[in-house]
């Protein structure tokens, strides 16, 4: 059995005052029945995990791929492991485009991860163009090719895959049921031709303007377990009825 995984990307978004009231009105007081992971910006992840329960995870949104040394502005796995993280995300399609990090970049991070003892959650997703092209599968087994390659399969189950179509991504526009459930199969399928238990144990979530309203179709699929919410996740109330919808 996979255990759901729920994951809130604050992106660039927040503040101190934010990370309280979002804290103050989240109830974190029991198992919520799956693994609950904030990624708000780093600069405030002290301040999180100090407000926050033994039920709640947390996460970076990015890593530099080097262990330490002359990189400013980067933050090395092993550091955001240090400071209580269990979860980082690599490949985030806004880092893909915003920062021009390739396929093998992304999969360097993955194993910089794994290395660190952090479960990262690799983005993957296609443009509306490539959709549209017919090629969206070929885009999202590319992605996932290039860390599979540098890192072997059986890591996969480490962390957890996300299936992000861009154009699914703070448009309000959110793949259906079925295109995130096929597409999902398919991901799986690839991950199973080379290793079985590998397939049958990775976590594969849907990420694109999941909320409160379509979540529960989306986990209603056999494929899909779990989210990462962009926007909706921003307020502990929005948040906790994704999660409610498990
Ligand atoms: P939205 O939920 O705002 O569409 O963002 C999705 C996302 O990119 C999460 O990583």
């Amino acid at each position: 059995m996979r255990r759901y995984l729920i994951a809130a990307n604050w992106k660039m978004h927040g503040s101190l005052e934010m990370v309280h009231k979002f804290a103050e009105s989240f109830d974190q007081d029991v198992d919520l029945g799956a693994d609950v992971v904030l990624f708000p910006p780093a600069v405030y992840l002290n301040a999180m995990q100090g407000l926050t329960s033994k039920f709640v995870q947390s996460g970076a949104q990015d890593l530099g791929v080097a262990l330490q040394g002359a990189h400013t502005g980067e933050i090395a796995a092993s550091m955001i492991k240090d400071v209580g993280c269990s979860w980082v995300i690599v490949g985030h399609s806004e880092r893909r485009n915003d920062q021009g990090e390739s396929d093998a970049l992304v999969a360097q991070k993955f194993a910089s991860a794994i290395a660190a003892d952090l479960r990262p959650i690799v983005c993957v997703g296609e443009t509306l163009a490539q959709r549209d092209a017919g090629g969206a599968f070929a885009v999202v087994s590319k992605q996932l090719r290039a860390i599979i390659d540098l890192c072997g399969v059986s890591v996969l189950v480490k962390g957890a895959i996300a299936y992000e179509p861009l154009w699914a991504i703070g448009t309000g526009l959110t793949a259906t049921p079925e295109q995130a459930g096929q597409m999902h199969a398919s991901i799986r399928e690839l991950i199973a031709v080379l290793d079985k238990d590998t397939a049958k144990a990775t976590r594969i979530i849907y990420g694109g303007s999941v909320n409160p309203e379509n979540a529960g179709l989306m986990f209603a699929q056999e494929e899909i377990d779990g989210a990462l919410v962009g926007g909706a996740s921003l307020q502990a109330h929005s948040f906790a009825a994704i999660i409610a919808a498990l």
